[in-house]
This record gives C-alpha cells, structure tokens and sequence, in this order.
C-alpha cells in the first residue's frame, strides 16, 4: 500500500464530530514500515489530538524514531497544512529534508520539505549553552 492509500484508509477512522473535519496521516519510518494516525476528538475541545500526532505515537509504540517521509489528507478546498504544533512534532523525528505531501480528497497535492513547513524550528542546541 502507498503512503497516499495507508493516509486514505486511516482518515476514514477519523473521530472528528465537533469539526466533522476528518484527517488522516500516514508516515514512513526509516524500517520502511508505514504508521498511520488519525485526528481524535474530545468534547472538552483541547484533548483532541490530530493525525500526524497519532501517527507519529504509533512509530515510536513500535520502536522506531526517524520520519522519512509523510503524507496527509483532508477533504479540504486546498492542501491543508500541518497545525503549528505538528509541524514541531513532525520535526523532532524528520531530517529537514524529509518530504511531508500535503494531500485533498479530490486530488490535489503539494509536497513540502521539513524545512519548508517549519523555519527556525526549536531544537536541543537552543538549550546548549556550553
Ligand atoms: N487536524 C489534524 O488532525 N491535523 C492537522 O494538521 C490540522 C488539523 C485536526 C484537528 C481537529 O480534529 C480538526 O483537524 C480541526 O482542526
């Protein structure tokens, strides 16, 4: 199965029905194995968590720590971009260049690097001051 398919296949899974907004993630680890995640709603709205957070909890149950590269879809107008707060996760376990594609249900796609999705990412160096 391919990445697009597996983050297809996940969003159906998708517990969204305060936003009814349904996203799925599907990340390849350095392995080669596919995890995939998708976003969990919660009626106290801060709980919820998204796709890639899923995703990316999956690969690191199953012992494995480098992204090497991700797709995630929603039924959306445009490609919609990872949330501030996964694009950091998404960073903690990707190179810069790792390709992250952004995908809509009808199609459209646009693939962006690490680096791209997240400029003056923090890292453990800003905590160095030795
Ligand atoms: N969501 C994700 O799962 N991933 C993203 O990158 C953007 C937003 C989810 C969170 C929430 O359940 C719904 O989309 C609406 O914000």
């Amino acid at each position: 199965m391919t990445l697009l398919d597996a983050a297809k296949v996940v969003r159906e899974n998708a517990y969204a029905p305060y936003s009814r907004f349904k996203v799925g993630a599907a990340i390849r680890a350095a392995s080669g194995r596919i995890f995939t995640g998708c976003n969990v709603e919660n009626v106290a709205y801060p709980e919820g968590t998204c796709a890639e957070a899923g995703a990316i909890a999956a690969m690191v149950a199953a012992g494995e720590t480098s992204i090497v590269e991700a797709f995630v879809i929603a039924d959306s107008p445009e490609p919609v971009p990872p949330c501030g707060g996964c694009r950091q996760k998404l960073a903690e376990f990707a190179s810069q260049d790792v390709r992250v594609t952004l995908c809509t249900t009808d199609g459209k796609a646009r693939t962006l690097t690490i680096a791209e999705l997240l400029p003056g990412v923090f890292t453990a160096a800003h905590m160095d001051r030795t």
